[in-house]
């Protein structure tokens, strides 16, 4: 069947790729270098408070400050998610032959992505920040997703938190006024991400066709663009801790509530998910009721 072939094909790449292009957080990064004081973490344009009157009541320091912390709380999230994604991935292989390179390749992804949760974890220990954690009815869906999701679901909640945080951060390295630790982890995560995009998109592409094929596929894929709506619900609200607006001195649930209606950021959020959204729509996962999810996670 040529899926199969396209498959070890797709895996073959990536494996290649892999093995030519993969950094080392701990040698690669020069971890003692220390912070500068007047640079901002991430271009104040993406800000969830950019443009706003609160935005406008902050001086300088306060503005380089919610920058950290909102860099510290989108890190914070990221980890969160690569470790679900990790539980997903070792899911999706454990009954597979490891003989073949698709199960290969998931596992080196999964290798990956711890190397990018400890540099993470490394960045906000630099940062001086706590380490914020989505809410707790978002960690409760994360633990039943990671327990039930099936391969649909696991390569489109994949897609949704990888490009938005790609899109995020080829920005961030290419900008040269941000803080060089904050544009290094950008830079080696953009590259090693790519072909997890890659892999997630075929491997997507693939498990929706065959769930078309039978009705009991076609009752799963209703129900799975209903859970990957709400998980793209869970990343875009998830992103910016309410603790970040505390950090700078604002009420959190004002600065949120600021955030959520401030024309800027909910762009910020369209324009990082364009790509996986319109993906999504054209393999037919983003339609029926799943729509008002993505109007509400701000990404329709
Ligand atoms: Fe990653
Ligand atoms: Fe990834």
């Amino acid at each position: 069947m040529p899926t199969t072939d396209e498959r070890e094909a797709t895996a073959a790449r990536l494996l290649k790729i892999s093995a030519g292009n993969s950094y080392d957080p701990d040698v690669d990064i020069d971890w003692r270098a220390p912070l500068d004081p007047q640079r901002m973490f991430a271009p104040a344009h993406r800000l969830s408070l950019y443009g706003t009157p609160l935005w406008d009541g902050l001086d300088e320091r306060q503005r380089i400050e919610l920058s950290r912390h909102e860099v510290a709380s989108i890190a914070s999230v990221g980890i969160w998610f690569e470790m679900l994604l990790m539980r997903l991935l070792l899911r999706h292989v454990s009954d597979q032959d490891p003989r073949t390179g698709h199960v290969q390749y998931a596992l080196t992804e999964v290798g990956d992505e711890c190397r990018h949760s400890i540099m993470f974890a490394r960045m906000i220990e630099a940062f001086g920040t706590p380490a914020y954690r989505p809410a707790p009815v978002e960690r409760a869906l994360g633990r039943y997703l990671g327990a039930t999701a099936g391969g649909v679901q696991t390569f489109a909640a994949a897609l949704i938190a990888e490009e938005i945080l790609d899109a995020l951060q080829r920005e961030a390295m290419a900008d040269d006024s941000l803080q060089p630790l904050v544009r290094m982890v950008s830079r080696i995560h953009v590259v090693e991400e790519a072909r997890h995009i890659r892999f997630a998109r075929d491997e997507l592409a693939r498990q929706v066709a065959a769930s078309r094929r039978g009705l009991a596929g076609r009752v799963s894929l209703a129900y799975s663009r209903l859970m990957i709506g709400r998980a793209a619900w869970t990343v875009t609200h998830s992103l910016i801790h309410p603790g970040a607006y505390a950090a700078v001195g604002l009420d959190p649930a004002r600065a949120r509530a600021a955030a959520w209606a401030n024309p800027a950021f909910r762009e910020t959020l369209r324009w990082s998910a364009e790509r996986v959204t319109s993906y999504l729509q054209e393999l037919g996962l983003v339609e029926g009721p799943a729509r008002r999810l993505w109007k509400a996670s701000a990404l329709l």
